[in-house]
Order: C-alpha cells, then structure tokens, then sequence
C-alpha cells in the first residue's frame, strides 16, 4: 500500500514539474470578457520574455490573432503590428508599452460577429523572438445587452432600525474609455454616495457605487434600483436595472386609536377602539389598553375595545402597542358621553357635579336676566366646562407619562399607569 502511495506522489510531482517548465512564458490577461455590441472593449494584458530577449531590441510588435492555430495564416491574425494592418475591426490600439511588456489593447466598435478566441503574439527585431501565447486566450464574447448591474449585498436579511446600511452596485465597464454611468433610484433620505472607476482582480474595470444610508422605518420595503447606462457608438444608449427591497425591522410606531363611531356618544351606544400601529415584524404585536383614572391597571388585551357607552364611560384613553422590539404609547383620545350633564345635574355627584352646578346657576341667572333662555345654549355651554376641566388635567399628566416612556429600559414593566393617571 506504501509503495503505490509513494508511486503516486512521484507520478503527481513529476506531472506538476514537467507542466510548469512547458508554461514558461506565459501572458496574464482575462481568460473571458463580455463586451457590449457598438462600444469598445479594453483587454488588461501582459506578457513575459526570456531574460534578455528585450534588451537588444529596437523594435517590438504585437499582434492579435484569432483561432488557436499552431501556424500563422493570414487569416488568422486581426492585427498586425508591424504595418498596423487590421482584419475585421474597424479599429485597434495598443495602448501598453510592450517594451515594459505591457500589451493592454482596445479593439473598438465591436460587433456580435466578432465574438471569439483571442491570442497574442510577440515579435522583436533585430534580434528574433517570436512567441504566441496559445495558453492564454482570451474569450471576447459580444452581446447586445449588458449584464445588470451588481448589488451587494443580494441577501434580503432584515437589518434593525438605526443601523448603517452599505449597499454597493457595481457595473462591469469592458470599455473604460466610455464607462457606464450609475444612478440610483428611490434612495432613502439620509444616503451618501460615492462612485468611483474601480480596477478588479483580472484588471478589467468596473463602476463601483456605494450607498450608505441609517436605516430608518419609512425605509422598509423600500425598492431600491441601481441603473446602469452604456454609452453607445453605433447604436442607443443601453440601460440595465437591479433592484433590492429593503426590510427593517423596528418597534411601533405612529401608535393612534380610532374610535368607531365617534369620540361623542351617547349612553347606550356601542363604542369601538381601534389602536393602530406600524411595526416590523407586526404579526407578534401585542395591544393594551388603559383609561385615566382607572382603578386597574388595564383595561384588556387586544387590537379593539369594544364596549356598550354607559355614564362612567367618558374619559382618557390610550393604548400601548408592543412587539419584540420595543413599545409605543398612543396619544389619548377622550371619549365625551353627550348626555353626560343630565345625570350629572339630578344626582349632583363629586366636585365635577358641583362645579357644573354653580356654572349651571350663574348662567341660567344671567338668562333670567336676559329674560329669553335657551335650552340649547345651556348645554353647549355645559360641555365647554367638561373640556376645559379635561384639558387641565391633561397637560398635567403628559409630561408625566412620557418622561417615564424615555427614561426607563424597559418602560413597560416600569409604569404604573393606574397611578400616573389619577393625579
Ligand atoms: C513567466 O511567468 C510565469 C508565471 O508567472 C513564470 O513561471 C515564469 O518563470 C515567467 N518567465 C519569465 C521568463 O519571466
Ligand atoms: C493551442 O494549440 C496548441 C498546439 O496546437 C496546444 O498546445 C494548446 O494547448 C492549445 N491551446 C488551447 C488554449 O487550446
Ligand atoms: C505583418 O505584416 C507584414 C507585412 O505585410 C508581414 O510581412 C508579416 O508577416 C505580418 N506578420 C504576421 C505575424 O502576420
Ligand atoms: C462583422 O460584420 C460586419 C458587418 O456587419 C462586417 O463588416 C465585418 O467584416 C464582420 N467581421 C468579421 C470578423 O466577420
Ligand atoms: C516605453 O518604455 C521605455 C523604457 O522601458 C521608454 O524608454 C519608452 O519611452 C516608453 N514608451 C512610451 C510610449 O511610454
Ligand atoms: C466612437 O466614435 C468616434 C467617432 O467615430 C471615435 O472617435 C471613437 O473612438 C469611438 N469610440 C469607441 C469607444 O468606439
Ligand atoms: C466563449 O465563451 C462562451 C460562453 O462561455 C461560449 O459559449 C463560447 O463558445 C466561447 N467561445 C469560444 C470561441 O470558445
Ligand atoms: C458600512 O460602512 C461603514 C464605513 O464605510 C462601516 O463603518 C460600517 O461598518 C459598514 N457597515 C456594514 C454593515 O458593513
Ligand atoms: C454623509 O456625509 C456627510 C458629510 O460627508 C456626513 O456628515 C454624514 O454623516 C454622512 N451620512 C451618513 C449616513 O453616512
Ligand atoms: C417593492 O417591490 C415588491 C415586489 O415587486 C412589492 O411587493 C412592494 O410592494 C414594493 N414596495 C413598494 C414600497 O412599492
Ligand atoms: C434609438 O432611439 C430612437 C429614439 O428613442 C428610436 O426611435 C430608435 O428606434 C432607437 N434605435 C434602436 C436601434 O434601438
Ligand atoms: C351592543 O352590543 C351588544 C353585544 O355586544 C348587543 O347585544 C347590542 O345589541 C348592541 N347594541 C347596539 C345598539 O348595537
């Protein structure tokens, strides 16, 4: 077992020594490289000598040729250094100082038809060195579309509200001379970009743009698209489009209720609280609901409070929306039961009743003055007293409530809103 081991790794080493001696000279430039029918295509390339094949030279050619023909025919070759005679193209250019072995070459105008293997070959004179670098083609494939820009990252994974996002695109620019341009679309507010011509790994270039913006939750699934526009010689201009959805995550927010069928009731109506809310997920998310001045603590669970209006019914509520990100607290809405001065005036109950009493008194003494009363302006009267009582007693509580939301960690577990709200 030993031996044919040891035979095998004789057999590899032998294969590995004899391969790199047959690749002595080589030329570095892409193995591939699409380019766009109607603009240019520029091919990064160099090559490598024997030690002093360049220094006694007075002049060194390169040529391009295509197909991988161990002899040179005419046909072949679609550019001739030497008498710059080109085959097929209406245009090519070295654009490399070949004495420093650069060979980078632009071949202009391509068409569809020109799509092929490319070979390049070296000679020097007076002292000959002639080489064709067979083991390195390069494969020009033209095509009449672009490649859709790049965006990175493709991964649609939700990413947390506040945070730094980076998204990159980035378009393959085969013709440097006539790079695409990238724009974006729908960018969210606070994006900064910045773009740039970037050299990849095999030397070809691209157009690298780079968005970094703070996610905020006005930005989930947001559609952003990166455009790329090809400038064209022979035909119009070609746009290609990627675009990325955008997923935040974040706590509630824009927490309100609405009130079904509306915030003045009568006794007897039924009456629903819708507490509205956006959140990311929103599927977890948890609703509670609390009134001013309630003895207990909450009032129920739930999107909707639903309840049958009787005359203990009036008053402030809120709702708090929840998820696994945080909590939100709604504004309050006050619930005005209409036929609240009725009852209040037969059974004269708390200092509320009394206050309205004296209120009631000193207008209907100023109607008897008048002599003309009215039952109508006694009761629009009657609930401008209600609201300035509530509206007193709210800017009171609301700095109270939201001091606490901002202050405490986890201000869920912190606030005794039963407490809060009696004051
Ligand atoms: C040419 O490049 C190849 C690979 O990079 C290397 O192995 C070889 O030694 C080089 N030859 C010369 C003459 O520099
Ligand atoms: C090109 O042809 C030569 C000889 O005909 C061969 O040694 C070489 O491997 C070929 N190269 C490619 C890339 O096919
Ligand atoms: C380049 O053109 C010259 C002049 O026509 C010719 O003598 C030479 O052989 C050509 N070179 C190649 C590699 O075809
Ligand atoms: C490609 O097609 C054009 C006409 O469309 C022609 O002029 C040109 O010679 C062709 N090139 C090759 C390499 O076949
Ligand atoms: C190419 O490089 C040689 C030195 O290696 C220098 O003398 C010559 O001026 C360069 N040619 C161009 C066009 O830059
Ligand atoms: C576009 O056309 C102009 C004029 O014909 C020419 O000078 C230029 O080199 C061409 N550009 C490309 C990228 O082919
Ligand atoms: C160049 O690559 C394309 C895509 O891989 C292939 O379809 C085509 O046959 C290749 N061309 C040559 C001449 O090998
Ligand atoms: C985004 O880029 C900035 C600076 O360019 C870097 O500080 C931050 O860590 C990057 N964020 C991510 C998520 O890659
Ligand atoms: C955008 O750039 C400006 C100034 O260069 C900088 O003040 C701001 O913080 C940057 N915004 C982001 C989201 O990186
Ligand atoms: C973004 O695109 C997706 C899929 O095309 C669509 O479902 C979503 O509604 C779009 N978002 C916006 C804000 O238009
Ligand atoms: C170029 O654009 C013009 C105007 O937008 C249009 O009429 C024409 O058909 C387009 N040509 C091609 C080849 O797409
Ligand atoms: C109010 O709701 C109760 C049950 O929830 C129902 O029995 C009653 O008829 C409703 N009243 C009105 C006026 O819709």
């Amino acid at each position: 077992m030993n031996v044919v081991l040891f035979m095998t790794f004789l057999f590899v080493t032998y294969e590995l020594v004899l391969v790199s001696s047959v690749s002595k000279y080589n030329a570095e430039l892409p193995s591939r490289i699409t380019a766009l029918s109607g603009s240019c295509v520029q091919i990064p390339c160099r090559f490598n000598v024997s030690e002093n094949s360049l220094t006694n030279t007075e002049n060194i050619f390169g040529f391009w040729m295509k197909k991988n023909q161990s002899f040179l025919s005419r046909e072949s070759i679609v550019f001739n250094g030497s008498t710059n005679i080109i085959k097929g193209f209406s245009r090519i250019e070295i654009l490399g100082n070949l004495s420093q072995r650069e060979c980078t070459t632009v071949f202009y105008d391509v068409m569809n038809n020109h799509s092929d293997n490319y070979y390049f070959r070296v000679e020097t004179k007076p002292s000959v060195w002639k080489y064709t670098y067979t083991e390195n083609p390069i494969n020009i494939s033209v095509s009449d579309s672009p490649q859709p820009p790049t965006l990175k990252p493709t991964d649609r994974k939700e990413v947390m509200e506040k945070i730094t996002v980076n998204l990159s695109c980035s378009a393959e620019a085969p013709c440097p001379k006539q790079p695409p341009t990238i724009s974006w679309s729908n960018i969210p507010q606070s994006a900064n970009i910045t773009t740039q011509l970037q050299e990849k790994p095999d030397k070809t270039q691209s157009v690298f743009s780079h968005m970094t913006f703070k996610a905020s939750y006005m930005d989930h699934r947001r559609n952003i698209s990166c455009t790329a526009t090809y400038p064209r010689n022979t035909s119009n201009d070609s746009t290609v489009e990627t675009t990325v959805m955008l997923r935040v995550l974040f706590p509630p927010k824009e927490t309100h209720i609405t009130i079904d069928p509306s915030a003045s009731v009568s006794v007897g109506t039924n009456v629903t609280l819708t507490c509205k809310s956006k959140a990311n997920p929103s599927n977890d998310m948890v609703f509670f609901w609390h009134k001013c001045g309630n003895v207990e603590n909450q009032l129920d669970f739930g999107e909707q409070l639903t309840f049958t209006v009787n005359r203990m019914s009036g008053g402030r509520y809120f709702c708090i929306a929840k998820n696994d990100h945080g909590i939100q607290m709604s504004e309050e809405i006050q619930l005005i039961v209409a036929e609240l001065s009725v009852p209040l005036i037969a059974g004269c109950v708390g200092g509320i009743s009394a206050l309205l009493l004296l209120f009631l008194l000193a207008t209907l003494l100023r109607r008897v003055q008048k002599a003309k009363p009215s039952s109508e302006s006694i009761v629009k009267e009657t609930d401008q007293v209600i609201l300035f009582f509530f509206r007193g007693l709210k800017d009171r509580l609301l700095p109270l409530l939201t001091r606490n939301i901002i202050k405490s960690h986890d201000p869920y577990e912190a606030i005794d809103f039963s407490t809060n709200c009696t004051i």
